[in-house]
């Protein structure tokens, strides 16, 4: 993801989320946050989905992840949960976690599909409906080494 993004990139996030982050706080991820890492899928040109991190030692910490809402249900969010998954193991980390809201079924369907395993709740978590955020938590390593299993 590139600063000149940012504007296609907030379209998204105002289609897919209930509290979008603005585009001052996608500026400074890109700029001045060093343990921030951001995708673009492309398709055709078009900014069709897009995801981020946050690399802490060995820990990633998935901070958002949407598919354009015209785009979605055709595995573009899975190419893209996978390829942050790669960057992570490529930047080391061990472990990868995110928060989703409880509600949000699609998603850990998605998350549960890619060895995300549900580890606990924060009860309140989203202060726009007070809805809990359930946390989950994928191991990089035991992913890795499956997928290296099933190539041979
Ligand atoms: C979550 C999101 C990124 C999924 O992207 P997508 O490209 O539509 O999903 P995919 O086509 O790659 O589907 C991958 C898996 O997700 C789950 N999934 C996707 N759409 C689903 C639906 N409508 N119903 C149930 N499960 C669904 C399934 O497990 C699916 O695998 P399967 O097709 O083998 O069953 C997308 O729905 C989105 O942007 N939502 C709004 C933002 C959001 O909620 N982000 C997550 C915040 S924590």
């Amino acid at each position: 993801m590139r600063v000149e993004d940012i504007d296609s990139i907030c379209d998204i996030e105002r289609e897919s989320f209930t509290t979008p982050w603005s585009a001052g706080a996608f500026h400074n991820e890109l700029t001045n946050n060093h343990f921030a890492h951001y995708l673009v899928m492309q398709l055709d040109g078009e900014i069709v989905g897009y995801g981020g991190m946050w690399m802490i030692v060995d820990e990633a910490h998935v901070t958002n992840i949407a598919v354009r809402t015209a785009y979605r249900g055709r595995k573009l969010g899975e190419r893209l949960l996978i390829q942050l998954q790669s960057a992570a193991v490529f930047l080391g980390a061990e472990r990868i976690t995110l928060e989703v809201r409880a509600s949000n079924t699609i998603a850990q369907r998605l998350y549960a599909k890619l060895g995300f395993i549900p580890a606990g709740l924060r009860r309140g978590y989203y202060t726009d409906n007070g809805e809990d955020a359930i946390i989950m938590w994928a191991h990089l390593r035991r992913i890795a080494e499956e997928g290296a299993e099933a190539d041979e």
